[in-house]
């Protein structure tokens, strides 16, 4: 089994009944030419100041300029999600699938997702060799342009079972579903620059990256009906563990604040009153770059 794989010729009519009706990943390989890469970025916006992940998973605040120089030197870094960077280079990167594909669509959440002084549904995804995250699943669907250098994809082969997630509300406010890697029900594929790849909402997923990598995510919400056709469970169980304080929380700080780190993680697992529990907690995100 293999990934829904579209070439660039595809006819727009093909790929909107795709997207429409399966709500599967796929893939289109080499849709876009992408001129953003790592000198671009230092061309660009050296001073800007970035929250990034450093090898211990902790964040630190650099300079964009200090942060490319210790890539150079081989240190590990990520950037996770950071909209600041993510909303200043949408106007470089042909996006023009999000349009082909959704059309006007507009969903209610995706006004919460673009309020604020940086909207959280641009964002840049920067990581070095080693980098890895936990299998996650989010409310939110992702369209994702490979920006520069590759990154490795392992995704569910299929939706899945709301009993079967390991931790369903310990990142909160961070409405993230994490549970365990299973290699043998998961595809792998290699994302290469000028691909785009639909993730859609609650479908788990992780990356690892062999090389410096960056990479767009453009974010939104799906119709109601998704989840209530695909994932009711899911839907229902955040609403009820997310609820109103939790939106109002995030919206009032600037999403850059939200990215969690190691420390942030092993703070939840010491809350943990079983020490049997908080044991495994630690060691399984210790796995992931305690992310
Ligand atoms: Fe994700």
């Amino acid at each position: 089994m293999t990934i829904k794989t579209f070439n660039k010729n595809v006819l727009d009519r093909d790929l909107v009944s795709f997207f429409n009706n399966s709500k599967k990943p796929f893939i289109i390989r080499n849709i876009f030419n992408s001129e953003v890469n790592i000198d671009f970025l230092k061309n660009k916006f050296q001073k800007e100041k970035v929250l990034t992940l450093n090898k211990d998973s902790d964040k630190e605040l650099l300079r964009l300029s200090t942060l490319i120089k210790e890539i150079e030197k081989g240190k590990k870094y990520r950037l996770r999600a950071n909209t600041k960077l993510g909303n200043k280079i949408f106007n470089y990167i042909d996006t023009s699938i999000i349009k082909r594909l959704k059309g006007k669509q507009k969903n209610i959440f995706d006004y919460l997702l673009s309020y604020g002084k940086s909207s959280r549904q641009k964002t840049l995804f920067l990581s070095t060799k080693g980098c890895t995250f936990s299998k996650h699943a989010h409310v939110i669907s992702g369209m994702i342009f490979q920006l520069s250098g590759t990154k490795t994809w392992h995704i569910s082969k299929s939706r899945d079972d709301f009993f079967s997630i390991r931790y369903k509300s310990f990142l909160n406010p961070n409405p993230l579903y994490v549970t365990d890697k299973t290699p043998e029900e998961e595809l792998k594929f290699t994302l290469n620059p000028g691909d785009f790849l639909y993730m859609p909402a609650y479908w788990f997923h992780y990356t690892t990256s062999n090389e410096l990598s960056l990479s767009f995510s453009y974010f939104f919400t799906e119709k109601i009906t998704y989840y209530l056709k695909y994932s009711p469970l899911m839907f229902i169980y955040q609403g009820l563990r997310n609820p109103y304080q939790a939106i109002r929380k995030a919206i009032e700080k600037e999403p850059e604040e939200h990215i969690f780190d190691r420390k942030d993680i092993i703070n939840t697992c010491n809350k943990l009153k079983n020490p049997i529990k908080r044991t495994e907690a630690i060691e399984f995100f210790q796995k992931n770059d305690f992310s």
